[in-house]
């Protein structure tokens, strides 16, 4: 609780009353805020120490990509990403929905066919709508509560109607599923038949769980050389406060598309003097903050997935390859979305949010962030699990 409170203290989002109120339109008062994609977890002491030794210095004019920070992150790609990527390929934005929406400027015109796997991270679709460019939503398809690309579905839709660009996010969120190499090279063989620019969201990918084996678009660049990597550490080490996000293009006349786009909008930027001495830290010291944290992540995941299962079996939680954003399905409750809303919300009092932020309509599914303190999650679970008990008792 004391990282929460501290967190309250410095208006962090996801504890915040008057966000919460806005967007749920409840409360906070004792609520446990398990929703907007972030960490409870501070930062570690010698990562911070980075940025306390940079406000030394009092000159905070304009800055240029600094040397250190500049080969701090060629060795991260290459060290935990396996990345083998150059300067000139990058481009750094305010973020990875900001790096988003100027790719899609740039690759794409109004009306042009956009096409992307739902469930997924809700921005990336309202973005592409707010552009007006023409969305076309491909379900995954659900087998056993696991994810699965619908291959003919997505040629499909490319061939009739007209797909320019096509959207992955990997690993996936909501649930954390990594896509295998093998379902990423049919992907990209399809795109490459129909000569369809690839966006691949990879802002999860240092995420990744023993046992799987996150591929990213990348490798295939000998292929197919038609997409644009996104990413960040923003998720990896719970710094998107910071605001920085950045693209890698291996094809050069997309990437001069997109910093035509970037120069229009005045960001071709470098990411700013804090962001980059923090990140310096990150990128040179994060080790034992990733394996921390994923330690957390995954026993809270472990042990919440049990105690459902224990106590209120019609909950099924999807397995998590990555991250720390479970999928929950609650078909077999028999309650509806908007009855589960408050159920959860004004009854259990745990703020989570449902598949409709996600793209995903006509189904039953929350999405909880389990990136907190263990006692948290204790706690969350047993009000939820009270709550659907007494509801469905309730009903009979
Ligand atoms: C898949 C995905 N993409 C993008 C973002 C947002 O990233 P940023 O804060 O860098 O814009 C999130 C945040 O949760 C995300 O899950």
């Amino acid at each position: 609780m004391e990282n929460i409170q501290k967190r309250i203290e410095c208006s962090q989002v996801r504890w915040d009353k008057g966000e919460c109120r806005k967007k749920f339109g409840i409360e906070k008062e004792d609520h446990i805020c398990l929703w907007i994609a972030d960490s409870d977890l501070p930062l570690d002491e010698k990562i911070n120490k980075y940025l306390e030794n940079r406000i030394k210095y009092p000159y905070y004019g304009y800055t240029t990509l600094d040397k250190k920070f500049e080969e701090s992150f060629l060795d991260y790609h290459k060290k935990h990403r396996n990345q083998t990527i150059k300067m000139e390929e990058v481009f750094f934005t305010p973020g990875t929905v900001v790096s988003f929406s100027h790719v899609v400027r740039a690759i794409s015109k109004k009306q042009d066919g956009i096409a992307m796997c739902t469930p997924i991270y809700g921005p990336l679709f309202q973005v592409s709508e707010a552009l007006q460019r023409r969305v076309e939503k491909i379900p995954l398809l659900n087998k056993n509560e696991r994810f699965y690309l619908d291959f003919e579905k997505i040629e499909e839709t490319i061939k009739q109607k007209d797909i320019k660009i096509f959207v992955i996010v990997n690993p996936l969120n909501p649930s954390g599923r990594v896509w295998e190499r093998s379902e990423l090279e049919k992907l990209v063989e399809i795109c490459k038949k129909y000569n369809v620019y690839i966006i691949s969201d990879e802002i999860h990918c240092d995420l990744v769980y023993e046992g799987k084996a996150f591929t990213s678009m990348l490798e295939f660049e000998k292929t197919y050389n038609r997409f644009i990597v996104l990413t960040s550490v923003n998720k990896t080490f719970n710094i998107a406060g910071v605001q920085v996000g950045w693209g890698i293009v291996k094809n050069k006349e997309i990437l001069e598309l997109i910093n035509i786009k970037l120069d229009q909008s005045h960001i071709k930027c470098v990411p700013n003097i804090f962001a980059q001495a923090l990140m310096e830290g990150c990128f040179k010291e994060g080790d034992d903050f990733i394996k921390e944290s994923m330690n957390l992540y995954k026993t809270n995941y472990d042990w919440l997935k049990n105690y459902l299962n224990e106590n209120a079996n019609e909950l099924t939680v999807m397995e998590m390859d990555s991250t720390f954003l479970p999928y929950i399905c609650f078909k077999r409750t028999g309650i509806s979305l908007e009855e589960m809303k408050d159920v959860l919300w004004n009854k259990a009092k745990v703020i989570v949010q449902f598949n409709d932020d996600f793209v995903d309509g006509g189904c039953t599914y929350f999405r909880i962030n389990v990136a907190t303190d263990f006692k948290i999650i204790q706690e969350a679970a047993k009000r939820i699990c009270n709550v659907i008990n007494e509801y469905k008792g309730m009903e009979k």
